[in-house]
């Protein structure tokens, strides 16, 4: 068996992500992942967070075999077997489907920066579509805010990004909640992150948080 394909950043930061939903999240729910990449977080949450279920996807056919490989590896019962999923095809599931039921949690991390940016829209109106009343969706990622100083790893982070595709970039948090609330979506939450990341809690508008 080929070894999946490993991401140091995701290994970097799956702890801290994972201490933030510790505390954010009921004891049990269905989470659904959004780009799942290598499969490093969903293993690692769905080990640490065993009342959970993990629906991981990925935009990425070749992808899916890192998930699977990894989860088989982990050999945990609470991981669903990976979907295809881009962000831009909506519906994201057939109405009649099990993965359309709905998900207490859609986690996304690092995305919005590395897509174009018409899979934000996409994902806000994918979350709020198949969210569960008092359901959260997650995104984790580097961001610019109005009125705070842009640090010089995230400017440089930035340039490298579009330099590699022009429709790549880190995204002003400004324009991330214009397209969560076109969804009927809100921040509920925002947690700094080690290396300049933020992690931020969407619901629905009747959501308090
Ligand atoms: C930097 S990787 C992050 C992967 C993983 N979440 C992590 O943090 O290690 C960006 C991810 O976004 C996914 N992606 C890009 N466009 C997408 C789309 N239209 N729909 C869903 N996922 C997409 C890529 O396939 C890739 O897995």
């Amino acid at each position: 068996m080929t070894q999946p394909d490993h991401s140091p950043s995701a290994e970097r930061n799956k702890q801290p992500i994972l201490e933030v939903l510790q505390n954010m999240l009921a004891p049990s729910g269905r989470a659904l992942e959004i780009a799942s990449g290598t499969g490093q977080h969903v293993v690692w949450f769905a080990h640490a967070l065993p009342h959970w279920t993990w629906q991981p996807t990925e935009v990425h056919r070749g992808a899916l075999y890192n998930i699977e490989v990894r989860a088989t590896q982990a050999d945990l019962a609470n991981v669903q077997v990976a979907q295809q999923l881009d962000v831009c095809r909506e519906p994201w599931f057939a109405p009649d489907s099990e993965l359309a039921t709905p998900y207490d949690l859609v986690l996304c991390i690092n995305m919005l920066h590395i897509a174009p940016w018409v899979c934000c829209g996409a994902l806000m109106r994918g979350a709020a579509r198949y969210l569960a009343p008092g359901g959260l969706l997650v995104t984790y990622g580097p961001y610019f805010e109005a009125g705070e100083t842009p640090t010089p790893s995230n400017l440089a982070f930035d340039a490298s990004l579009r330099a590699h595709d022009a429709s790549f970039g880190i995204r002003q948090l400004a324009d991330v909640e214009a397209d969560a609330a076109q969804a009927g979506l809100h921040l509920c939450t925002r947690h700094t992150m080690p290396a300049n990341n933020l992690l931020l809690a969407w619901g629905r508008r009747e959501t308090a948080f």
